[in-house]
């Protein structure tokens, strides 16, 4: 027996790595070793002291129960020192943060929890790609704006304001930028909170990567909403701890949009593992050396992947925030994805096109920096060695 599945599934099909990565798990089965440059999983390991407070906790029979849905006091107030210290933005650690299992939880929370079928959401082109899927899952509708290299990757303000903004309730706003890996601005923070004050719209910042590669000072987007009226503000532990696989993040908002926000996770999720808690907030401690360091790795990594992209003739800007690289694409190739399945085919190294984040990145791809540098610079061999067989083709 085949039961039809729901109709909010239609139109939004499998999350392009899921199927991607199936192709090259397939590909890898065949035994081709594929250099896999897609996804931002980093492959570096959390720091020492989270380890060894994570592995204490386990010790601990009291820490296998059920955890509170809103986590402990404890690793809130850490969240709220780490906001302070990082970004100089005072949060109550009892009423103003939320921990999450990762933020791409959160993603569906929020929508459930402010928008109503029908309703619309403002959705950057490109961008991370759940904004868009939760929107439609919850029924209701992506209101895309632009975001081009021309206006430096920000939201244009003017045709912002021609759009139909009826019904529109939330907007996603994620700097540093991915994919294009530009960085936040506080003259667009204070843009974004006057539009929102305006057409009464919620702000969800998604700010992941900036601890990753950025020289200088992480912006919060409460620097432009200090009372926390219009915003609110998702960060996660994935990127800037190396901790993408422990699931965790966390929602800073004002005490209501907190609350709206727990009543959703409270009836779906079960809390976050006590030892994983611990962990968390040991590593909210890390010392800037450690970020310094892992920094460090990856300004080497990029310098390869630069060159790899140098070497298809693409174009990219050095100025680049978070895991990635994002580069254009020459004119003279037509079909960028064929164009990239054959360097996934016949060079074996997986590098994601720029469409699958929205038609602005048509022109684009993008690399992760989460190989080690001896894997980037076969990477780089067997690309300038298809390369230069493809130039000499008759
Ligand atoms: C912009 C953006 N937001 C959110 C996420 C999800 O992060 P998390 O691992 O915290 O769920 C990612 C992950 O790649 C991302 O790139």
């Amino acid at each position: 027996m085949i039961i039809p599945t729901a109709r909010r599934l239609e139109g939004i099909g499998e999350y392009y790595f899921s199927k991607k990565l199936d192709e090259v798990r397939k590909l890898n089965s065949q035994g081709q070793n594929i250099i896999n440059l897609g996804i931002g999983s980093p492959d570096l390991a959390p720091s020492e002291k989270t380890i060894e407070a994570t592995i204490k906790a386990l010790n601990d029979p009291r820490n296998h129960g059920y955890a509170a849905y809103r986590s402990s006091p404890e690793l809130r107030r850490a969240m709220a020192e780490w906001y302070l210290r990082i970004y100089q933005v005072k949060l109550n650690p009892d009423s103003e943060i939320l921990p999450l299992l990762g933020s791409k939880e959160g993603i569906l929370y929020i929508s459930l929890a402010f928008v109503n079928p029908g309703d619309k959401v403002l959705i950057p082109n490109p961008g991370y790609p759940a904004y868009s899927s939760v929107t439609r899952l919850i029924g209701a509708e992506p209101e895309y704006y632009d975001l081009v290299d021309e206006n430096d990757w920000f939201p244009d303000f003017k045709s912002l304001e021609k759009k139909n903004l009826t019904n529109c309730k939330m907007m996603w706003v994620n700097y540093p930028h991915m994919p294009t890996g530009k960085r936040a601005s506080r003259k667009v923070f204070d843009n974004l909170v006057d539009f929102a004050k305006t057409h009464k719209i919620l702000i969800c910042h998604d700010n992941p990567y900036g601890l990753v590669l950025n020289d200088e000072a992480p912006l919060s987007i409460f620097s432009a909403d200090p009372l926390k009226e219009t915003c609110l503000e998702l960060n996660s532990f994935s990127k800037a701890f190396n901790m993408a696989g422990w699931r965790v993040g966390l929602m800073a908002a004002s005490p209501q949009v907190v609350d709206a926000v727990l009543q959703v996770k409270s009836n779906v999720d079960s809390g976050m593992f006590t030892a994983v808690q611990k962990g968390a907030i040991e590593a909210l401690n890390n010392s800037d050396q450690w970020h310094q360091e892992r920094n460090q790795v990856y300004r080497q990594r990029r310098q390869v992947v630069e060159k790899i992209f140098n070497c298809l003739g693409f174009t990219f800007d050095l100025k680049q925030v978070g895991l990635f690289l994002w580069a254009r694409a020459p004119e003279s190739i037509v079909d960028l994805q064929k164009f990239l399945d054959e360097i996934l085919y016949e060079a074996h190294v997986f590098l994601v096109p720029g469409f699958i984040f929205g038609s602005n990145g048509s022109r684009y791809a993008r690399s992760s920096l989460c190989a080690d540098v001896a894997v980037l610079e076969e990477a780089l061999r067997r690309i300038s060695v298809w390369a230069s067989a493809k130039k000499a083709k008759p």
